[in-house]
């Protein structure tokens, strides 16, 4: 809570570009929270960085991934729009949690687990400690709710963790925040590989829809979708690829799978992989022309993000004063 306000935060990776997966497990959502919330929307480039990236890219994804989240309909007027690199307290807040977060604890995320077995070149100690870089960003603007897709939900009970420790020690310092997750389009799968996570870092650009691929690419990927045995199209665990194409159709449709089992029944994977193909190029086509004119104006993006820093920086600072008082760092006035 700030003051009287509840406050919605959540944050994306300029770590490539953005999948539909991204688009349906989390930025989609953050617009609810615009009218009631107070809310903060952060391109995270800080945490893209536990990975190798090339300057030149990670920059220019900086600008895209700000351009996108204006394209999805946050409104910079409504909504805290910035570059977290550009708000030096997320660092400094991180540092501090760092000394309340425990080795096992880090040890034990999946998400470390996975990218150490996927970088085994490179397992540096910022991939180990992300998890207390996100709590950083997520604590310093007292944060009651966190829309993210299910594989953010252990970091975010992470984070809440860490905050429930340090209010027992300092009390009343952090709002502990709640993870929300969407019900439907919280994990889209691959498309080649649907007991896989849809990842904006997959190699195979076949099996990744992406928020900015044209209308003929999006039919054609979604054409070549792996699906099941059979031809039935049926939302069941043993159908996982026809059960993913579901899921993607029913969020941009609001149909349910009941609706969606009857409107195939008979028609075959041929005709269900044109319809979710042509609804999702559909429904990303308003997304993209707005994108295009946000991206067109650096200008424009140049300044939102000045704005945007120096919003959350007014909030970022007075929790940062609060936990270094707390902790007895001498405060100068
Ligand atoms: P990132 O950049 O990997 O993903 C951004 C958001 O997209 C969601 N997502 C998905 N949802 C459904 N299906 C998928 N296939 C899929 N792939 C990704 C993610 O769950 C996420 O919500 N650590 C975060 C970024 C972050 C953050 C934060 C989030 C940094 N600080 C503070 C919330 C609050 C991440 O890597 O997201």
């Amino acid at each position: 809570m700030l003051g009287e306000q509840k406050v919605s935060y959540s944050g994306v990776q300029p770590s490539g570009n953005l999948t539909i997966g991204n688009y349906l497990g989390a930025i989609r959502n953050f617009k609810e929270y615009s009218e009631q919330y107070k809310t903060f929307y952060c391109v995270v480039d800080q945490h893209a960085i536990t990975v190798r990236q090339i300057p030149a890219e990670l920059r220019r994804r900086t600008y895209e991934t700000l351009a996108l989240y204006m394209a999805c309909g946050l409104d910079p007027e409504k909504n805290t729009l910035y570059v977290q690199s550009m708000v030096h307290e997320h660092a400094e807040l991180a540092w501090i949690l760092n000394c309340f977060t425990m080795f096992g604890e880090l040890s034990r995320m999946t998400q470390f687990k996975d990218k150490s077995a996927k970088h085994a070149d490179n397992i540096n100690a910022g991939l180990f400690t992300y998890p207390t870089l996100m709590a950083a960003d997520i604590l310093l603007y007292q944060t009651d709710v966190v829309p993210v897709g299910i594989d953010q939900k252990q970091h975010v009970e992470l984070c809440r963790d860490i905050a429930e420790r340090f209010n027992q020690i300092h009390p009343g310092t952090f709002t502990v925040p709640e993870p929300v997750i969407a019900k439907s389009g919280m994990k889209i799968m691959s498309l080649a590989d649907p007991t896989k996570k849809m990842s904006k870092s997959d190699e195979n650009a076949n099996a990744v829809v992406y928020i900015l691929d044209d209308r003929d690419t999006i039919i054609r990927k979604f054409k070549r979708a792996v699906t099941d045995s059979g031809s039935e199209v049926r939302y069941s665990p043993d159908k996982p690829g026809v059960s993913n194409l579901m899921s993607i159709y029913s969020c941009f449709t609001g149909k349910s799978m009941e609706e969606i089992e009857r409107e195939f029944e008979g028609k075959g994977y041929g005709e269900f992989k044109l319809a979710v193909g042509e609804t999702t190029a559909d429904a990303l086509a308003a997304v993209q022309n707005e994108y295009k004119l946000r991206l067109a104006d650096k200008a424009g993006l140049e300044a939102q993000m000045k704005k945007g820093a120096e919003e959350a920086s007014y909030y970022a600072r007075r929790t940062l004063s609060k936990v270094q008082k707390k902790l007895g760092f001498v405060q100068l006035h």
